[in-house]
């Protein structure tokens, strides 16, 4: 939910932060500003409507230069993405700049306040209010402007992580977070600010992850300053990035949500290893060895999620319960937050999230903690919020995550769920040794298995030209594959915008089943299980209905063939596992559909990778 960056040192400012947006673009595409100032102590800010590329169109030919800037893409909350309500915004002399990443709850009152000191608005944003109030503090207390931004801080409602320069002051820039991400970069006598390492990476390794309430006064040939709301010094830790450069470009594929789907092999390998050896004797998911007492005693296990991230959560639930014997629930982190949920510390609450910063989750965390709750993260982005938030954790190792439909997060998340549930039920004993190894192993396996399926690339290619003008779509599952129906369908509405449901294929019957006619398909998921019998039952009720059946069968089912309209065929594996298997053809499927009808695969329409607002 929007991107920020920031630049000041010996380069020229532009060229870093439009390279800097450009990665963070799939954090928010309505709009793209920027704010240079330069060493005649002139302020300018260009921004427009549109995507990274329409604001570099918008400055050709304009003075972009300056060793000192913020930048902005912008996902749209308080008002309609158009060129006003476009970051940077200014203040009423036109002296301060800011862009904003978050939520101010507060807005309206303080604007109300503001306007009755004869401050106008030009915007619909709560971003403009703020920088307002950082003007007025400045003018009316006569203080520094590090010191007026920690006073309007210490003011507003919300959630944010801003950025904030000011005419005639081409040496500083003042930034602050709250529940949305702000990293630092440490180069050699210049500093770079962003929303998370991809803009950073290429110029150095060294980073800072602000913490929550933190202001960082960043001055020219001065060393960095982190602060709490309250003026007082905060620890600085510094870290070294692990992510290279090559991981986020699209490594010569159309977009990267097909090269994040063929990565697939080399991501389960990445997130397995060090924690299964080849024979799947033993699995050591250090995080849960290290705080295994809190697992053993948990009454039960709660995972909250949002998305993905929480069909991810409905495939660890089977896991954990069939495997472990601890009862499961899953939830939705944005109604677990406000329903009054019972936690109890004796309970274990999982978090997932792939980008570490969903506002919902993080508030989940939150809830979880006051409840005294034992708190363990899985997430992708290292040194995430949820990462930092949580008593423990395990990551998933899938590299960064680019496309907004998450396809190797998914794969990667399922992966740890399973090395948790055999890790607790090897510690509990609840799983016979035979079990135990064969999912191991199969967890081993699995990068082989994807690689077969994803040679059907071309086949499901061709499929996909069938269907891509259909207007609906039901995606049907039992057991472990019901949250895979369910991912299937969200993958595919998102990218393609075709209406499309996930359902436990027998629940049909009471009540969707209505909706089958020969307009309509069906994806039916029903690989070789201890249900694939019942699932046949469902899909025959389909067929009774003359609905048009794309069935996901294991390797060699004759047999479907005259019940299905077209089948994909994929590996045998554990049960348990075949979520991650079935997935990867239904990737291909929505990418092909979404490819066909013309869509913006990895930027889709109102969607953002990293939702942080609530
Ligand atoms: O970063 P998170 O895993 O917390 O994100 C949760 C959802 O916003 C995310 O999974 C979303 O549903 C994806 N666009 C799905 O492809």
């Amino acid at each position: 939910m929007c991107g920020i960056v920031g630049y000041i040192g010996g380069r020229q400012a532009f060229p870093v932060l439009l390279n800097g947006l450009r990665r963070l673009e799939y954090r928010g595409y309505d709009s793209a500003g920027v704010a240079l100032v330069d060493g005649s102590g002139s302020l300018k800010v260009y921004k427009c409507r549109g995507k990274v590329a329409d604001l570099e169109r918008f400055t050709d030919s304009k003075d972009v230069g300056g060793t000192i800037g913020i930048a902005h893409t912008r996902w749209a909350t308080h008002g309609e993405p158009n060129d006003v309500n476009a970051h940077p915004h200014y203040s009423q002399s036109g002296n301060i700049a800011m862009i904003h990443n978050g939520i101010i709850e507060n807005y309206s009152v303080i604007r109300d306040a503001l306007s009755e000191h004869g401050y106008t608005f030009q915007s619909a944003t709560d971003t403009e209010v703020l920088v307002q109030l950082i003007e007025y503090i400045r003018n009316t207390s006569r203080c520094s402007l590090l010191e007026a931004v920690r006073s309007a801080l210490k003011r507003v409602v919300g959630a944010y992580a801003i950025a904030v320069v000011e005419k005639d002051n081409p040496d500083e820039i003042i930034a602050a977070r709250k529940s949305s991400p702000l990293v630092v970069g440490l180069g050699d006598g210049e500093y770079f600010l962003a929303s998370d390492a991809t803009p950073i990476v290429e110029y150095t390794d060294k980073v800072v992850y602000v913490g929550d309430e933190e202001i960082v006064h960043i001055c020219r040939g001065r060393e960095l300053k982190v602060m709490n709301l309250d003026n007082e010094q905060a620890q600085i830790d510094i870290r070294t990035l692990e992510l290279s450069i090559n991981q986020l470009e699209k490594g010569g594929y159309p977009h990267f949500m097909l090269k994040e789907i063929h990565e697939q092999p080399k991501t389960i390998v990445d997130c397995i290893r060090g924690r299964i050896p080849a024979d799947g004797s033993e699995v050591v998911l250090s995080g849960v060895v290290a705080n295994k007492e809190k697992f053993m005693g948990a009454r039960r296990i709660i995972i909250v999620a949002c998305g993905t991230s929480w069909h991810a959560a409905l495939i660890g639930e089977r896991a954990i319960e069939d495997m472990c014997r601890i009862p499961v629930e899953v939830e939705y982190a944005s109604e677990f937050r406000y329903r009054n949920p019972v936690i109890s510390p004796d309970d274990v609450v999982i978090a997932i999230s792939q980008s570490g910063e969903t506002a919902d989750t993080l508030a989940a965390v939150e809830l979880a903690r006051n409840a005294g709750a034992f708190i363990f993260g899985i997430c992708n982005v290292v040194g995430s919020s949820v990462a930092r938030a949580t008593d423990s954790g395990a990551y998933i190792h899938v590299g960064p995550e680019i496309g907004v439909a998450s396809t190797k997060a998914f794969t990667g998340q399922v992966t740890v769920l399973t090395m948790l549930a055999l890790t607790l039920a090897r510690e509990k004993g609840t799983v016979r040794d035979e079990k135990f190894r064969s999912v191991a192993k199969g967890l081993v396996e699995l990068p082989s298995l994807i690689e077969k399926v994803l040679s059907q690339d071309d086949k499901i290619k061709d499929l996909s030209k069938i269907f891509t003008y259909a207007h609906n779509f039901i995606y049907l599952g039992r057991g472990y594959n019901y949250p895979a129906a369910l991912e299937g369908a969200l993958k595919l509405k998102e990218i393609s915008y075709i209406h499309a449901e996930g359902y436990p294929a027998a629940e049909m019957k009471h009540g969707p089943i209505a909706l089958i006619d020969s307009e309509m398909p069906v994806v039916a998921i029903a690989p070789d299980d201890h249900i694939y019998e019942k699932t046949v039952s469902n899909i025959q009720e389909i067929k009774a209905r003359k609905g048009k059946i794309i069935a996901v069968v294991s390797e060699g089912n004759a047999a479907i063939h005259s019940l299905a309209d077209y089948c994909i065929e994929v590996p045998v594996t554990e049960e348990c596992l075949s979520p991650i298997v079935v997935s990867v053809p239904l990737q291909l499927l929505a990418y092909y559909i979404a490819v066909n009808k013309g869509r913006n695969v990895d930027q889709p329409r109102n969607l953002a990778k990293s939702v942080t607002v609530e």
